[in-house]
């Protein structure tokens, strides 16, 4: 291992004991109000206008890759979102988020800090670099019990006008690609913005989704687990393996 991994990977185990402890206390704090989704300004802004640096991106991406993993996939149960195949865009506007705490993530918190990656020039590095990640083509799916016709449905009614017929998310306006994403994890994310708890959430998808009931929930997100990935995002197979981390 390189010096500098050691070091970030010390820095890492010693944050994971800190943040477990922020994690249990925040669990009984109330989310406070939505501050705005996309005010933008301050490192958003600063981010999207520097040119990225992909090496220094790789570079950066070696302290996210312990959760993210190398291949940026996540993980299927759901805990760790996939990040590969992600707009730019909108992996600049949730770190600047994450960071100013606009969006709890207490456990990534302390890794997406300027002291342990750096300023706006790495944020739209390692963006950058995520974004050209190809995606799992193995992402967690929904139970069985599912209604995916009913999913479906849900979906084109309510969804289609913001993340794209297949999912793809609209970069330009910040909306996030959801295919390809695991279950578990979209299900928490959309319980949440539903009830109010990611502050950082589009107040139009609130309104648009504070109807649905949880068999809803269940059916739409299993519908969008199950979204066949365009040909070429994927990676060949779930086997592979992130070349950079030779
Ligand atoms: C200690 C584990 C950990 C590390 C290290 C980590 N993350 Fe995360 N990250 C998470 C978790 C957990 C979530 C999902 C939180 C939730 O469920 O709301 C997440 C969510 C995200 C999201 C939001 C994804 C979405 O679809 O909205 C982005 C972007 C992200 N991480 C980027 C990064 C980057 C870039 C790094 C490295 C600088 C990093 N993460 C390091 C645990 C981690
Ligand atoms: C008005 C536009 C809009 C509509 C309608 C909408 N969304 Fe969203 N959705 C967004 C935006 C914007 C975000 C990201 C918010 C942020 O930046 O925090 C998001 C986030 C999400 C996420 C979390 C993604 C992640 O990576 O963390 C999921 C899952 C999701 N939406 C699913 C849905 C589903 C399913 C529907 C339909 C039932 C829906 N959305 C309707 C705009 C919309």
């Amino acid at each position: 291992m390189k010096l500098k991994s050691a070091i970030k990977m010390l820095a890492f185990t010693t944050a994971i004991a800190v943040s477990g402890l922020t994690f249990a206390s925040s669990q009984s704090d109330e989310h406070a109000k939505a501050a705005g989704w996309n005010k933008g300004g301050g490192e958003q802004d600063a981010a999207l206008h520097l040119t990225p640096d992909l090496e220094n991106g790789l570079d950066v991406y070696e302290v996210c890759s312990a959760c993210h993993l190398p291949e940026g996939w996540g993980t299927k149960e759901g805990t760790f979102p996939q990040l590969a195949g992600q707009h730019k865009k909108v992996i600049i506007k949730q770190l600047a988020d994450i960071r100013a705490l606009n969006r709890d993530n207490p456990t990534m918190y302390p890794f997406a800090l300027p002291e342990s990656i750096g300023d706006e020039q790495a944020i739209a590095d390692v963006s950058a670099y995520i974004q050209k990640l190809l995606m799992n083509p193995d992402n967690g799916k929904g139970p069985a019990t599912a209604d995916l016709a009913k999913g479906k449905k849900l979906y084109v009614d309510n969804c289609v006008k913001c993340h794209g017929d297949i999912g793809q998310g609209d970069e330009a306006k910040f909306y996030p690609r959801i295919s390809g994403q695991h279950y578990n994890y979209m299900l928490r994310q959309f319980e949440w913005i539903r009830d109010g708890k990611r502050r950082n959430a589009n107040p139009d998808m609130v309104d648009q989704i504070k109807g649905f009931t949880q068999q809803d929930m269940v059916d739409v997100i299993s519908y969008v687990s199950s979204i066949p990935l365009p040909e070429g995002d994927a990676a060949p197979s779930k086997d592979w393996l992130n070349p950079d981390f030779d």
